[in-house]
């Protein structure tokens, strides 16, 4: 930590930061053992073989085996272990957990946006608990953002028309700045926001605090009733599209014989540009939804759909 308050490293707050940091220290190690065991032995040499007399001329010299292969050997090694350290960092950030608590994030020009299951929003703010594995699903509005929070050591791009997925796993309480770290736009500088860490009995508290809105569920529920999707996609298998219910996660064989898992970039394409990815046994005659619904309430519908899941096969409605 520097006399400013300015502090050298970010605080470990997250189960990759210290796995982060362990790799960087690392590496910093390495790279100063051999800027120092180079640079001395450019000064030895320099002073242990320097010319003498001023007819001495250098020796020739015609290889030498075990040297070359040493300092093959040797490197090769070294980037091997910084390679499978690196990977297996990279795969744990890469993959989530199995169970996660999900939160939307939707990046636009100048502002985070986070949308929680129960229906909270919140803008450039972000609570989560303490001790538990929350999966960020982002995405953008407009042009590419990135979400960076140093204490959790997490770094991502938030692209638009794409769901890219960040996870971490906050260990301590306390607030951790969020910045963007992709040049946006003028007030780039500007989006920036805290994550808040409580403690799980806190975050219930936060959690009843206010979702006038109902669930992102519910929300998408209306939605799919106002838009009019429901006299299609029927749960009785009478409508003119696919049936939605128990749809998400399992796997769909579309007209081209190409099979597919309905995940939420499925789902966003499916509401978007219907016709890119007809289910076999359908016409593409479902109109796009482009324009009509925003990136909110994509979420809403993608969460109506998964919401779907939870419901018994025997329809009772
Ligand atoms: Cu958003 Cu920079």
């Amino acid at each position: 930590m520097g006399a400013a308050g300015v502090r050298l490293f970010p605080e470990t707050a997250s189960t990759m930061a210290s796995r982060v940091d362990a790799l960087y220290f690392f590496l910093l190690g390495l790279s100063c053992f051999f800027g120092l065991l180079i640079a001395g032995l450019i000064v030895y040499f320099a002073i242990r073989f320097h010319r003498k007399q001023d007819d001495q001329v250098g020796a020739q010299i015609h290889g030498g085996m075990a040297l070359e292969v040493g300092w093959t050997v040797i490197p090769l090694m070294i980037t091997m272990v910084i390679f499978v350290w690196g990977a297996s960092v990279y795969f744990a950030m890469a993959h989530p957990p199995e169970e996660t608590l999900n939160v939307y994030v939707v990046g636009k020009q100048w502002m985070w946006k986070f949308q929680h299951l129960d229906g909270q929003r919140e803008i450039n703010e972000l609570h989560v608990p303490v001790g538990r594995a929350v999966k960020l699903i982002t995405t953008s509005e407009d042009v590419i953002h990135d979400f960076f929070v140093p204490a959790f050591r997490i770094k991502a791009d938030v692209i638009p028309g794409r769901y890219v997925n960040i996870w971490f796993h906050a260990t301590k309480p306390g607030r951790y700045q969020l910045f963007c770290a992709e040049y946006c736009g003028t007030k780039h500088s500007g989006m920036i926001g805290e994550v808040i860490v409580l403690e799980p009995a806190e975050y219930q508290t936060w959690l009843s605090g206010g979702a006038p809105e109902g669930s992102l569920a519910s929300a998408g529920a209306k939605l799919f009733q106002d838009l009019a999707c429901n006299t299609c996609h029927r749960p009785d298998a009478q409508g003119r599209g696919p049936v939605l219910e128990g749809l998400f996660g399992k796997t769909v064989t579309l007209q081209s014989g190409q099979t597919l898992t309905v995940d939420e970039a499925y789902v966003r394409e499916s509401i978007l540009q219907p016709a890119a990815k007809v289910t076999q046994g359908f016409q593409p005659i479902m109109p796009t939804f482009q324009g009509l619904v925003s990136e909110e309430q994509l979420l809403e519908l993608i969460e109506y759909v998964k919401s779907l899941q939870a419901l018994p096969q025997v329809q009772t409605r």
